[in-house]
């Protein structure tokens, strides 16, 4: 932090010099003033907030860490990009604020025209804007009710669509998230299509089958009077899992089948992160709902619900103050117009590939690793006691996460039980992502030996 950043804490107040800038110290003031949430100290220092650029980030002793999370999926550009500091300084004397739910304004209606334009189907749509992905999804929850009448959804297990009310009761990726929180809205869970663990001894096609008969027969004996099936394209915090298409288009099916919307939940793997604008594309599937959010911002808080017109079947059915505010709407449609223009849906498959090509060699290297997994720049890899039974290595995977970060100051996160995830910005370049390689090799190197 240098000298400028010091004296703006001064001013706001705060005497804080060199001597504090301990990872120790600040981890200790953190935890006697934030509320325990997802932080887990033990692992991660403290960030320093004035310093960065590109996949670097550094912690407040000037440690520099390679990252491998994008701010978990949300810096599209990565840290300091120029050409996106250069936008947001000629929309600097944008209104701040102007509650985009309650009065129209430009920016939001040009961004809604653009999402509905850019996500798949040609129906005619509508656009909430949130401030986060948890309410995406709710806003897209609220609508299929409104629409249906029907009050029930499908989930799956494991899956991942927030922590707050009704997108906490589609959630199922860790106990933690749900003990003891009541359930917002019914969800009838069906097990998420998961390949790699497929029963022993169960052929691929009637692995595929027992799932979509597991649906099947849930609607038959829980009731199907479902308002929407809510899916993740490729599930994220549940352990980065890829579904078969086949088996995306079967749920698709029977969601049709019994009058029910399908969501796609595309916070995490949508805006261009698998190759693909939304990651539903990849598997064939038109879906009735899109939740949006993370890269959409361009690291300020910014989701959009999208769905089929006119979304709500009244006014003030749902509503959210800040919402589609003016300055981000234009820095959104700023986003979605680099990524168009800049080749980044091509080069994130690419480098995905690469990485993925990478990964696979790693794992004839270490037993450890029971799968390589991922659409582009969304990739997971799954830990294992040995490769015959699969066993979970859930401390391994904690021990290695905590090896490559204070170790090889690669800063990464895990997903699922016992699988690291990488979903890194979209500017990394193939050198940087062979240098998170082998950082990675030697974290797991050191932890098996
Ligand atoms: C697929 C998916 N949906 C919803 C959410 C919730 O987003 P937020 O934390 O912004 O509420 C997440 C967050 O990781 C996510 O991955």
């Amino acid at each position: 932090m240098d000298e400028k950043h010091y004296q703006i804490l001064r001013e706001l107040g705060f005497d804080i010099t060199p001597k504090n800038m301990t990872n120790k110290y600040w981890v200790k003031r953190a935890t006697e003033a934030l509320a325990l949430t997802t932080q887990d100290r033990d692992v991660y220092g403290c960030l320093d907030h004035t310093r960065g650029d590109g996949v670097n980030i550094y912690d407040v002793e000037g440690t520099k860490y390679l990252d491998l999370t994008g701010g978990v999926a949300v810096r599209a550009f990565g840290l300091r990009y120029a050409p996106q500091l250069e936008f947001e300084g000629r929309i600097a004397d944008v209104i701040h604020e102007f509650p985009g739910m309650d009065f129209d304004a430009i920016p939001q209606t040009l961004l809604a025209e653009k999402l509905a334009s850019i996500t798949p189907g040609s129906h005619r749509k509508r656009v909430v804007f949130t401030t986060s992905g948890g309410r995406a999804v709710e806003g897209c929850m609220k609508s299929a009710i409104d629409l249906t009448n029907k009050r029930r959804f499908v989930s799956f297990r494991p899956a991942f669509h927030g922590r707050t009310g009704y997108a906490l009761s589609l959630t199922s990726s860790n106990f933690r998230h749900k003990n003891t929180f009541p359930q917002g809205v019914d969800v009838i869970r069906v097990p998420y299509p998961y390949m790699y663990r497929k029963p022993k001894g169960m052929t691929d096609d009637d692995y595929k089958n027992h799932i979509l008969e597991t649906l099947e027969y849930a609607l038959q004996v829980e009731g199907n009077d479902i308002a929407a099936v809510v899916m993740e394209p490729l599930s994220g915090e549940g352990g980065l899992i890829v579904p078969p298409s086949d088996v995306v288009q079967g749920v698709y099916k029977i969601a049709k089948d019994h009058g029910a919307f399908f969501h796609s939940d595309e916070v995490q793997a949508g805006m261009g992160r698998t190759g693909k604008w939304c990651a539903i594309e990849h598997h064939g599937v038109v879906p009735d709902y899109i939740s949006m959010a993370k890269a959409l911002g361009g690291g300020y808080p910014m989701g959009a619900s999208i769905g089929p017109a006119p979304m709500y079947s009244g006014p003030s059915r749902h509503s959210e103050t800040f919402s589609a505010e003016p300055k981000m709407a234009l820095l959104a449609l700023w986003i979605l117009k680099h990524i168009e223009e800049s080749g980044f849906l091509k080069s994130n498959a690419e480098k995905g590939a690469y990485m993925m090509k990478q990964l696979e060699e790693l794992m004839e290297k270490h037993e450890v690793i029971g799968d390589v997994r991922g659409l582009g720049l969304m990739i997971g890899v799954e830990f294992v006691t040995d490769r015959e039974n699969k066993r979970k290595a859930t401390t391994l995977r904690d021990r290695i996460i905590k090896n490559a970060v204070q170790k090889q100051k690669l800063w990464i996160l895990g997903a699922g039980q016992n699988v690291i995830r990488f979903t890194p910005s979209y500017i990394i370049t193939t050198d940087e992502i062979d240098e998170a390689i082998r950082r990675l090799d030697r974290a797991i190197s050191e932890e098996i030996h």
